[in-house]
């Protein structure tokens, strides 16, 4: 019914902080027209978070006073620390040029300009044949996790997607009324809610990913297979994750949009007879109407497995995705492919609820869900539909659970459905038009300060605004009633133009196009709606 969204940008770039004047070396994809590939790559090192601290009081947005050093610092480590491990960093996987998250077309694209990407350690290196499945991440972006146990990690394993990082700050407060979820976890990280170890904090969360993804092999010794972080790198790489994307809520019932389809899908997203959307994604966010703190929910969408391998363990049973909890118990305490756990074969570890995402980055980072549904399409009325499928969220435990205060299950016509759909579009066009005009303005603060000795990174701003603009295209333009916001449409043409022009021109004269650019976001941001603010943090300038 809706076209699979085939348009990416792919920005990996490669040059750092610390270098202010070192740029990689740009490169075209001409296989695929609609893939855009620039540098692509990463660089170990052996600096410590001092180090980088030191080196990132220099760099010229620090100096400009656009970002503090500790976030330029935390920023250099998510983008370059491969911590004596594999290669990989956590841009491998959490690209900021494509919205810190994966896909199917992505990864092919990246491993046809780059097969020898970190992302692809598992295929060169017979000691980390295990680490991935490669049928699930070339198919769909999916990557191997050892949630409930390392125990046992080539048979006792899940596939998820990626998440984005976008907007952590607002997204993964706990809960301590949640029925279904504990605290501790003191913070709902990753699709289960209780990914990080330890505290089970975003701040311990960096220690899992490493010990997860970026190990030389499966035994995974610390101080051999990689090294720990220092307290020092977690809480700098702790504040660049809080301070990306979005840093403040919207308030839904403040929210007007200027295109009549989409404000009727405000209406039916908030209206709890119909959507009943802001029920659990309170303004369009992760947190929970009652407490504003995010819940873990059962929303059936796990009775269809992630594409890729599937996990086996030595008595012959699959291993299906449980969610939250069921780490290092030894047997499957659920039946991860039955709608009711506690019927049907015992399969999966964990309780079968699943930590609630945002939804105002949701629209540019499909698939959807923890297992990138593969039996849904990519775009967003995709995700929305399967809220009114009697045979997918209709028969959840999460529906259940509403019955006393809702006698009636969430019901909407497809053209409501559509319309939340065309909502959850224009807030994520904002949101994008927000990002670009946020790294354009600093493009421009740099070349007005530091003129051509600040250019790498200018450039590499001036490219990260074209992605967002990129995806701001694409998402209007996959909206299935046309014409959508036709007059921010020319405008993100007529910005990519100026951006074109300032990337191309000297370094000494790139600043009337920059202006240009930022003047085109505005006028294309402008008739989107009012009262739209999502107080970008300062994160969003690292690369
Ligand atoms: C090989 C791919 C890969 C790499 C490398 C990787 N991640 Fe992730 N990341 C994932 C996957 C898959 C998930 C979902 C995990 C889950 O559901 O528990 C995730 C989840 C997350 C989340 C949770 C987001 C949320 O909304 O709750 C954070 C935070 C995160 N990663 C940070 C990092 C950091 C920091 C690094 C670098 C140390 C890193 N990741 C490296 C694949 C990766
Ligand atoms: C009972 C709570 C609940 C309600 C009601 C609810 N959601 Fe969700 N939503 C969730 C949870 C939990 C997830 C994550 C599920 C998973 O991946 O396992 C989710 C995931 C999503 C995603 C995927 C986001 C991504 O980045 O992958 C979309 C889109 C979505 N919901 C849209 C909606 C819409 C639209 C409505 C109203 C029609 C709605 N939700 C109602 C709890 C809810």
């Amino acid at each position: 019914m809706f076209r699979k969204i085939s348009t990416l940008t792919l920005l990996a770039l490669s040059f750092s902080s610390l270098l202010a004047s070192a740029c990689g070396s740009a490169a075209e994809a001409d296989a695929d027209p609609d893939v855009e590939l620039e540098s692509v790559g990463s660089s170990s090192s052996a600096l410590t978070g001092q180090d980088r601290l030191t080196a990132c009081a220099k760099d010229p947005r620090v100096v400009a006073g656009l970002v503090s050093a500790r976030i330029c610092a935390g920023g250099d480590i998510f983008a370059r620390e491969t911590f004596g491990g594999n290669g990989r960093t956590c841009t491998s996987c959490h690209p900021i040029g494509h919205n810190t998250t994966l896909d199917g077309p992505f990864v092919n694209a990246l491993f046809a300009q780059n097969p020898n990407d970190p992302l692809f350690v598992f295929m060169n290196d017979p000691a980390l044949a295990g680490l991935e499945s490669q049928n699930g991440l070339f198919s769909f972006g999916n990557v191997l996790e050892n949630v409930d146990g390392f125990e046992d990690p080539t048979h006792k394993f899940i596939l998820r997607s990626v998440p984005h990082t976008l907007g952590l700050s607002q997204t993964i407060s706990a809960d301590p009324t949640d029925p279904k979820a504990t605290v501790p976890p003191g913070e709902r990280t990753g699709w289960g809610g209780d990914g990080a170890p330890g505290d089970g904090s975003l701040r311990a969360f960096l220690q899992g990913a490493i010990k997860q993804h970026y190990t030389k092999t499966l035994t995974r010794e610390v101080g051999v297979d990689f090294r720990e972080a220092t307290p020092l790198e977690l809480d700098l790489t702790n504040e660049f994750q809080r301070s990306l994307g979005r840093t403040r809520e919207l308030d839904l019932n403040q929210v007007n949009l200027s295109d009549p389809i989409a404000n009727l899908g405000r209406q039916v997203f908030l209206d709890p007879n119909k959507g009943r959307c802001n029920f659990c994604h309170l303004n369009a966010g992760a947190n929970f109407q009652d407490t504003g703190k995010g819940r873990n929910f059962d929303t059936e969408i796990r009775t269809s497995p992630a594409v890729g391998d599937i996990g086996v363990l030595a008595d012959g049973t699959p291993v299906f995705d449980g969610g939250f909890g069921g780490i290092n118990l030894a047997q499957p305490n659920m039946a991860g492919l039955s709608a009711d756990p506690n019927v049907g074969d015992k399969n999966a570890f964990g309780n079968g609820t699943f930590n609630t995402p945002s939804l105002i980055e949701a629209a540019d980072t499909g698939p959807f869900f923890h297992n990138h549904a593969s039996f849904l399409g990519s775009e967003i009325e995709n995700a929305v539909f399967f809220y009114i499928d009697p045979s997918g969220f209709g028969r959840s435990e999460a529906a259940k659970d509403m019955l006393p205060r809702f006698p009636s299950p969430i019901a909407f016509t497809p053209d409501e459905g559509n319309a939340i759909g065309r909502f959850l579009r224009a807030l994520n066009v904002a949101f994008n038009l927000d990002l670009a005009k946020q790294r354009l303005s600093a493009a421009r603060t740099l070349f007005t300060r530091s003129g051509a000795s600040s250019a790498a990174i200018q450039v590499g701003l001036l490219r990260l605004a074209d992605a967002e603009l990129n995806d701001a295209l694409t998402v209007l333009s996959h909206a299935p009633v046309q014409p959508f916001y036709p007059v921010s449409v020319d405008q993100i043409g007529l910005a990519r133009t100026e951006i074109a022009n300032a990337i191309a021109a000297p370094a000494s004269s790139r600043g009337g196009s920059i202006s240009n650019a930022v003047s085109r976001v505005e006028t294309a941001r402008s008739p989107i709606g009012a009262n739209i603010n999502y107080n970008l943090g300062s994160g969003n300038l690292l690369f």
